[in-house]
This record gives C-alpha cells, sequence and structure tokens, in this order.
C-alpha cells in the first residue's frame, strides 16, 4: 500500500514545509468536519504526525485503520494512548535528549526564579513599588542547598549536573535505584521531600506517576520548601499545592506545565511565591529545530526502512 501522512495538528513550518516531499501529506484540522474527514479518508494513511501535548487518542488511532507508525514531536508521549498503540501493532518515536539542555536550564531557571522572588521583584519594580516602599525583601539562598529530584531520567540527570555548579546535595527518587548514578536514592517520596529544599520534578507523565506529589509529600517539603515542576502536570496533585500554598505550608512552586494546560487556576496566578510559564521547557529555536530534525528522520526511515531511529519501547 502506498504511504500517506496524516498531520494531527499545525506543525512548526520548518517540519511542516519539508513533509510533502517525503510523502502526500494532509492536515487533519484543515478540514472543516474532522469527524467525516476521518470516516471518509482514514484508510488512506499509514503514517500519523503529532506532538507531545496534541497526542492520539483511541478514537483517532482506530479511525486511522492502516496506521502503522506515530511520529510524534517531544520526548513525553503521555497525551497518546498506549493501549491502543500496542494493540494495533503501530510502532511509535519521540524526540528524546536533543531537548535534554533546555528543559533542565529551565528547570534551574525557575528554581531560582521561585526561591530568590525575581519575577515577583520585577512586578515589584514595575509597579513603582522601589521608590514607594522599598526593595522586596531578602529572599532565600539557593546555593548549597538539598535538592530532591523526582525522576532521574535524560533530563533529570542534566539537571543533577547543573545543580552540581551550585554545590547542591542531589538525592533522587524513583522506583528503581540507578546503581551507576553518584547520588543517593531515596526509596521514600515523603523521605527525599522532607529531606530536601528543593523538589524538582522531572519523571514522565503516566498513570504510574499520576498525583505522586500528593498532599503528604507537599506537606513533607514544608513552609521552607519549594516545588518546581517542568515535567507533566499530572504528577502533581494540582489542587493540593493550591491548598499547600495558600495555606502556608509550601514556600513556592515553579511550574512550566499544569494538569489541565492551558487552564492555570487562578489561585496560582495571584500567588507572588508562584512562577509559571506555558509550557516552554523545550521551547528554544535551536532545539525546536532539533527536534523538528529528528521527527524528519524517524518519518525519512520509516517510509524508506519500516523501521525507526528513536523508538519508544512500548
Ligand atoms: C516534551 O517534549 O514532552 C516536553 O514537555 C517539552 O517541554
Amino acid at each position: 500500500m502506498s504511504q500517506k501522512i496524516l498531520q494531527a495538528c499545525p506543525l512548526p513550518p520548518p517540519l511542516a514545509a519539508k513533509l510533502p516531499s517525503l510523502c502526500q501529506t494532509e492536515l487533519l484540522s484543515d478540514a472543516p468536519d474532522q469527524a467525516a474527514f476521518l470516516r471518509e479518508r482514514g484508510g488512506e494513511f499509514t503514517v500519523l504526525i503529532t506532538t507531545g501535548t496534541q497526542g492520539a487518542d483511541k478514537a483517532l488511532i482506530d479511525a486511522l485503520p492502516n496506521l502503522q507508525a506515530i511520529c510524534s514531536l517531544g520526548v513525553g508521549y503521555d497525551a497518546i494512548d498506549l493501549d491502543a498503540v500496542r494493540a494495533r501493532g503501530v510502532m511509535l518515536s519521540n524526540t528524546p535528549d536533543v531537548l535534554n539542555d533546555c528543559v533542565a536550564d529551565l528547570a534551574i531557571g525557575l528554581l531560582i526564579d521561585v526561591v530568590r522572588g525575581i519575577s515577583a521583584s520585577d512586578r515589584h519594580v514595575r509597579r513603582g513599588d522601589w521608590p514607594r516602599v522599598g526593595p522586596t525583601m531578602p529572599s532565600t539562598r539557593v546555593s548549597g542547598k538539598r535538592l530532591g529530584m523526582l525522576g532521574m531520567g535524560r533530563v533529570g540527570q542534566v539537571i543533577a549536573r547543573r545543580a552540581i555548579g551550585f554545590n547542591m546535595e542531589i538525592r533522587y527518587h524513583t522506583r528503581t535505584a540507578k546503581s551507576e548514578l553518584p547520588w543517593q536514592h531515596e526509596p521514600s517520596l515523603i523521605d527525599l521531600a522532607q529531606w530536601c529544599d528543593f523538589l524538582i520534578v522531572a519523571c514522565p507523565g503516566s498513570p504510574e506517576t499520576f498525583h505522586l506529589v500528593s498532599a503528604e509529600v507537599l506537606k513533607a517539603l514544608g513552609p521552607n520548601g519549594y516545588l518546581v515542576n517542568i515535567a507533566r502536570g499530572s504528577v502533581v496533585d494540582e489542587q493540593a499545592l493550591v491548598a499547600a500554598l495558600e495555606s502556608g505550608q509550601l514556600g513556592g512552586a515553579g511550574l512550566d506545565v499544569f494538569e489541565n494546560e492551558p487552564e492555570v487556576p487562578a489561585p496560582l496566578l495571584s500567588n507572588e511565591r508562584v512562577v509559571v510559564l506555558p509550557h516552554v521547557g523545550s521551547a528554544t529555536r535551536e532545539t525546536r529545530a532539533a527536534m523538528c530534525e529528528l521527527v524528519l528522520k524517524n518519518v525519512e526511515r520509516f517510509l524508506t526502512k519500516r523501521s525507526l531511529v528513536t523508538p519508544v519501547e512500548l
């Protein structure tokens, strides 16, 4: 059967522009009635291209009866229905490694911002409060503190290496210890939260990690503790986070991801001890170009060799 690509959503221009040179490509979101389009033409497509946030649900995968491969832009694939992918024997690729540095940079940036109150102080100056009431109150020291990592995969390890430059002591929580790493494994997330000053979430979003950062974990982190999440909103119980911040049980939070993006709960927006970003961990021109290039390589490899450059182990 001849190959045809379906784009689930608009993609960055450099990627979208090159796809038609590989094979015929259609954009699903161009169809005025997407359900009707899939009913009439779903059988034509063998490759689906999507993004980590757009994903691919069971209904979409089922509507593509000849689908053989999904190539996703992004490292996280929690928005893709893996049961449906496995059941259909579809291959899946993501874009690992090329974004490690930029996501780690942002994690450290968020940490310093929320702990030192950079964004809050910026607002203070812009409001004209400096000449009126003086500078902002002293913040908290970053260097030399204890860093707890939830997740110690590719991105987590790059964050930990950056934290060494800040003389931080590092421990991490994962399901299984990684004996090859120089940092101490902590089997209990609550114990890790109790021990550390800063907890950075860097594990994948999945049913196994859903709400791992619970009210109890936030309580253990405590009023002088700070949470940073550059992974997935689903890992943190957002209601518990709001409650912990409002009651002063938690020092502050730096968040690039949320449970129901792009919605951000109003109490987080109005809290001066919270820094919020619109899920931009990998969003630099250089990294996005590298991610697009990797998607193209995966599509090309699939079309020519029926294999993938960066396959997800299913
Ligand atoms: C991804 O690629 O999954 C990340 O969320 C980018 O920030």
